[in-house]
C-alpha cells in the first residue's frame, strides 16, 4: 500500500449506539453475569455467540473433557471470522476508521483505514495469496514488522482459511526455522527491512538465512517497507507490489470455517523443550476476544483505542486485530518503540490521535518512569477514558506513577491477566465497573472459573489464602492443542491438577476475594513480559564450544521485571570472561533472538545438585536475587562446597 495516500479525510459521523452491545454495565450486572455463567455456562456463552454472523448455526455450545484434553465450542458452527471482524460491519461502520497506524518516525505520515478500506486491503492480499498458490489449512509463516500490512497478511489468511503463525519480528533465524518447520508452513510473508527506534534491520536476510534449514516452503511474500534491494529467489520469491498488480478483483469471497477449525498457531515457551505452537479454534476464539474486549476497555463506539503490543504476541493477535476489529472499534497499531525519538513518544502519540483506551506493558511503563517525569507532563493526555496492563506483574509503584501521571487519578487501570493459551483476558477489572485496587488483577470475567491449588492439588477455599492458579471450567477462548504434539498439550497443562487447566502461575486471593498474580511457579522467566523457558536458554548457551553446562534462573530486574541470570560451567578455566560471555550472549542471540540475552554470566566450577542429579534452582535463584542469607538445608547436595564458590562469584 502506498503510504500517506490513503489518508481518509472526511470519515463520516457515526450516528450509531454509543454503548455496544452484550456489555455489563455497573457491577450489579456484573454479578449477575457471573452467576448466570457459572450456573448455567451453554446458556451463558450461547447468548453472547448469537450476535455475531453464523453461516451455519452450531448445534451444541459445548463438549469437553479436561482429561484428554479435548474441548470443543459451538459444534458444527460454520463461520469466517474476518466477515465477523469487516464484511458485518460494512453497512453500518464502513466509512468508520478501522486501522489507524503511526510510523516509527514522526514526521513520516500515517495511514488511516476505514472498515470498507481496509476490507479492501484484506480481500486483495487474500487474493495474492491464492494466487500464489495458498488454500485452506496451510499454515503460513508472518515475520514482519509492525506495519499496516502485518494485519492485513493476518486476516487475509484467515479470510481464506489459512493458518497464520507469526513469529516475532525480534527472533533469530534459526527460532524461524524451528517453528517454520515444526508446522511445516508451505509460505513466508516478510517485509524488505524494519525501523525500530533508530536502527533499521534487515528482515528479510533473517529469513534468507532461515530458509537454508527449511524444506517446506514455496513461497516467500515480500512486503517492501525499507525500499532496500533484497535477494530475491527466482520462482520462490515475489514482492507484494508487484503481486497486488496482478490481481485485479477486490473481494474476496471468505472461506467457510467449522467454528473447530484452527485459526492460528502461536509459538509461546514452556518450562521444557522447545516452543511449542499453541493453536486457537476459529469459533471459541472469535466469540472470546470480541467479548472480552467490549468488557474489559468498555469500548464506546467513537472511541479510540491503542495497544502497543506487537502483533507477535497473543495480545496483538486479540487486542490490536481480532477483538477490536469484531467489536467495530478504531484499533491503532505503532511501528516504533517507546523511546523514540524520545521518552514523550506514546503521550505524543495518545494526543495526536485521540486515543480514548490505552493498552500497555509494566516493562514500558518503568522504562518511561526511570525518565523525566516532563515526558509525560507535557502532553494533556485529556482524551484518555481507560488505561491497561498485561503481560506480567505491575508491581504497586508503576501503579500509581501510571494511574497518576497518564491516567490523571480520573482513569481505571485494568490490570489484564491472561496468557498465549487461554486466547483474551481472564482475570481482570472491567474499567468503571469493577473495583480496582492496584497491583492486583481483581475478578475473574464472568465465564471464567479460576481457583487455588495447594501442593497436593486439594482446592482451597475461602479467602487470604494463596496457591497455584488453576482454571476448572472451560472457555470458548481456551488453547486447543499444542501443533502437531496433542500429548505435550495434555501434560503441559491438564496433567499436573487432574481435572483443571494448570496456569504456570502462583496468585494470592486477598480477603476480598481479589486475585493478585504473582508470577511463574515454573521454570519459565518473564522477561519485559516475553516469555523464556530456561531449558530454551541453557540449550542455546550450551551451543558455546566451552560450556559443558548451564543453568539459567530469573532474577528481579528494575525494568525488565525480570532479568536472565547464567551459571555456567567451562572445560577450562576462562582467561578472559568478557569475551567468552561476549560468546554466549552471541550464541543466545544466533538461537533465540535479542530479546533472550543473558544479562549476566557468572562462571562455576559446578552447580549444586542434588544427589539424583537435579539442579537445585532454588538456591540459584536466591544467590542471583542477592539473597544468600537463608540457603536452606544445602548438606544434602552432591557437592555442598559449590554453594559456598557460587556465592562468593555472584555477580
Ligand atoms: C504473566 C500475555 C501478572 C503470567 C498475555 C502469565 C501476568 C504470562 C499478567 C503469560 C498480569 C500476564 N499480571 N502476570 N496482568 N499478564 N502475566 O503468554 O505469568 O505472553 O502466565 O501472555 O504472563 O504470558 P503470555
Amino acid at each position: 500500500m502506498a503510504k500517506g495516500d490513503n489518508q481518509t479525510e472526511n470519515v463520516t459521523p457515526l450516528n450509531l449506539q454509543t454503548r455496544m452491545s452484550y456489555r455489563i454495565n455497573s457491577f450489579e450486572e456484573y454479578k449477575e453475569a457471573y452467576k448466570k455463567s457459572v450456573e448455567d455456562p451453554e446458556a451463558f456463552w450461547s447468548d453472547i455467540a448469537e450476535n455475531f454472523q453464523w453461516r451455519q448455526k452450531w448445534d451444541k455450545v459445548l463438549e469437553w473433557d479436561f482429561e484428554k484434553p479435548d474441548v470443543k465450542w459451538f459444534l458444527n458452527g460454520k463461520l469466517n471470522i474476518t466477515e465477523n471482524c469487516l464484511d458485518r460491519h460494512l453497512k453500518t461502520r464502513g466509512n468508520k476508521l478501522a486501522l489507524i497506524w503511526e510510523p516509527n518516525d514522526p514526521k513520516e505520515k500515517f495511514v488511516r483505514l476505514t472498515y470498507k478500506e481496509l476490507h479492501e486491503e484484506v480481500c486483495k492480499f487474500a487474493n495474492v495469496l491464492k494466487r500464489n498458490g495458498a488454500k485452506k489449512g496451510d499454515r503460513i509463516c508472518i515475520y514482519m514488522p509492525m506495519i499496516p500490512e502485518l494485519a492485513i497478511a493476518v486476516l487475509a489468511c484467515a479470510r481464506i482459511g489459512a493458518v497464520h503463525s507469526v513469529v516475532f519480528a525480534g527472533f533469530s533465524a534459526q527460532a524461524i526455522a524451528g517453528r517454520v518447520n515444526d508446522a511445516s508452513c508451505s509460505m513466508v510473508i516478510t517485509s524488505d527491512g524494519l525501523n525500530r527506534g533508530a536502527k533499521q534491520i534487515p528482515v528479510k536476510r533473517v529469513v534468507d538465512e532461515a530458509m537454508e534449514q527449511c524444506k517446506t516452503v514455496e513461497k516467500i511474500i515480500v512486503v517492501e517497507r525499507l525500499g532496500w534491494a533484497v535477494n530475491m529467489v527466482e520462482g520462490r520469491d515475489v514482492w507484494y507490489h508487484d503481486e497486488l498488480k496482478q490481481v485485479s478483483e477486490k473481494n474476496c469471497q471468505a472461506e467457510e470455517m467449522d467454528a473447530e477449525d484452527m485459526l492460528f498457531i502461536l509459538y509461546t515457551s514452556g518450562s521444557t523443550g522447545k516452543p511449542k505452537g499453541v493453536v486457537h479454534s476459529c469459533g471459541g476464539y472469535m466469540v472470546y476476544a470480541d467479548y472480552t474486549f467490549r468488557n474489559v476497555f468498555q469500548y464506546d463506539e467513537s472511541d479510540v483505542y491503542w495497544c502497543t503490543a506487537d502483533i507477535g504476541w497473543i495480545t496483538g493477535h486479540s487486542y490490536i486485530i481480532y477483538g477490536p476489529l469484531l467489536a467495530g472499534a478504531t484499533t491503532m497499531m505503532f511501528e516504533g518503540v517507546p523511546t523514540y525519538p524520545d521518552n514523550g513518544r506514546f503521550w505524543q502519540i495518545c494526543d495526536k490521535h485521540g486515543v480514548n483506551q490505552f493498552y500497555t506493558a509494566p516493562t514500558a511503563i518503568r522504562a518511561l518512569m526511570a525518565g523525566d517525569v516532563d515526558d509525560v507532563l507535557s502532553y494533556s493526555l485529556d482524551s484518555l477514558k481507560t488505561l491497561g496492563s498485561v503481560g506480567e506483574p505491575i508491581n504497586e509503584e508503576a501503579w500509581q506513577w501510571y494511574h497518576l501521571h497518564v491516567g490523571k487519578e480520573k482513569c481505571p487501570i485494568v490490570d489484564t491477566w491472561w496468557q498465549t493459551e487461554t486466547g483474551g483476558i481472564m482475570i481482570s477489572p472491567l474499567a468503571g465497573i469493577t473495583e480496582l485496587k492496584p497491583a492486583h488483577a481483581t475478578y475473574p470475567l464472568p465465564g471464567v472459573q479460576p481457583v487455588l491449588v495447594d501442593a497436593e492439588g486439594n482446592e482451597i477455599e475461602g479467602n487470604d489464602v494463596e496457591g497455584h492458579l488453576c482454571i476448572k471450567f472451560p472457555w470458548p477462548g481456551m488453547i486447543r492443542t499444542t501443533y502437531g504434539d496433542h500429548e505435550r498439550c495434555r501434560q503441559t497443562y491438564f496433567s499436573t491438577y487432574k481435572g483443571k487447566y494448570f496456569t504456570g502461575d502462583g496468585a494470592k486471593r486477598d480477603k476480598d476475594g481479589m486475585y493478585r498474580i504473582i508470577g511463574r511457579v515454573d521454570d519459565v522467566i518473564n522477561v519485559s513480559g516475553h516469555r523464556f523457558g530456561t531449558a530454551e536458554i541453557e540449550s542455546a548457551i550450551n551451543e558455546h564450544p566451552k560450556v559443558v553446562e548451564s543453568a539459567v534462573v530469573g532474577y528481579p530486574h528494575e525494568i525488565k521485571g525480570q532479568g536472565i541470570y547464567a551459571y555456567v560451567i567451562t572445560a577450562e578455566e576462562v582467561k578472559d570472561a568478557e569475551t567468552v560471555r561476549g560468546e554466549i550472549i552471541e550464541k543466545v542471540v544466533q538461537m533465540i533472538g535479542k530479546i533472550a540475552k543473558p544479562e549476566k554470566i557468572q562462571f562455576v566450577s559446578g552447580l549444586p545438585k542434588t544427589r539424583s542429579g537435579k539442579i537445585m534452582r532454588r538456591i540459584l535463584r536466591k544467590v542471583a536475587e542477592g539473597d544468600t542469607s537463608n540457603l536452606g538445608d544445602t548438606t544434602t547436595l552432591l557437592d555442598p562446597d559449590v554453594v559456598d564458590e557460587i556465592k562468593a562469584g555472584a555477580l
